[in-house]
């Protein structure tokens, strides 16, 4: 049995999409506040839904409090954590409304709190190496692919490499192209580290659903915008809906006493 958290990304803050919902009060964290957590029902299970970036987007990128947030929903008892992203394209491929389960990252973030070991006096103590290979649970992005598979008129990516920038501004071209060219990304975000490395220390099984909103900057005659980004994940959020409906049910109800050893010795292998 799975306790299933969803955080959402911009354009997926809302959490109208879940029935009886109330928000969930969880006190401070070792790291502070976490951002707003309400609890409700999806297809009949009850999830929690973290709103990243707050109840009003009021928190940037690099403002998000990523430790004080999984502390919190592993407070509540989660297990598996289904993130939702926007991100931008570095590919023709990568087509804005497509869905990408997020298989790899390269992370260009620079002032970001990267792990809970030893970054709180009341947090746990120790330096923790954690293999970031895999970078996302393997059973849930399985999981994920086949509720995608099985969607009507649904465009995805079974795979694909996020460049993570700190933002708050989007990439300049000369970046967009690197990104692209030399590091071989096929989509950019601001969000998703260290998001799941933090996820994956705390022991959480984590995965990663990408929303393509924007061709970023590289594409000839292409801008990306807020008012783009946020135009196109009306869309984008909706199909997000669908296959998390889908999906909720199949994690929740998977037996994962296999998985959920493998993870806890990698990481308690891991820890100094
Ligand atoms: N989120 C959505 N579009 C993005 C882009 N082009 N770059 C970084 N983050 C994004």
């Amino acid at each position: 049995m799975a306790r299933i958290a969803i955080i959402g990304g911009t354009g997926l803050e809302d959490p109208d999409i879940f029935k009886d919902k109330t928000e969930v009060i969880v006190g401070s964290t070792p790291w502070g506040e976490a951002s707003k957590i309400w609890k409700g029902k999806l297809s009949s299970v009850e999830v929690f839904v973290l709103s990243r970036h707050g109840k009003a987007h009021e928190l940037s990128p690099s403002q998000v409090n990523y430790c004080a947030n999984l502390w919190a929903l592993k407070e509540l008892g989660v297990t598996h954590v289904i993130a939702t992203t926007a991100c931008g394209s570095l590919r023709e491929e990568y087509a804005p409304g497509d869905l990408v389960v997020v298989s790899d990252y390269i992370d260009m973030t620079k002032t970001r709190t990267y792990t809970h070991y030893g970054t709180s006096k009341s947090g746990p103590q120790g330096i923790a190496h954690v293999p970031a290979k895999p970078a996302f649970d393997v059973d849930l992005r399985k999981l994920i692919i086949e509720v995608m598979r099985g969607a009507e008129d649904l465009s995805f990516k079974e795979s694909g490499t996020c460049v993570v920038i700190e933002g708050p501004r989007f990439s300049t071209l000369a970046e967009s192209k690197m990104y692209s060219g030399f590091f071989g990304g096929d989509i950019v975000n601001m969000t998703l580290c260290p998001e799941a490395a933090i996820a994956k220390e705390m022991k959480l099984h984590y995965a990663s659903i990408a929303l393509v909103t924007d061709y970023d900057c590289w594409k000839e005659s292409e801008e990306v915008s807020v008012e783009k980004v946020l135009k196109q994940m009306k869309t984008n959020a909706a199909n997000a809906v669908k296959v998390l409906q889908k999906l909720i049910p199949i994690v929740a109800e998977k037996d994962w006493t296999a998985e959920r050893m493998i993870l806890t010795e990698t990481i308690n292998g891991s820890v100094m």
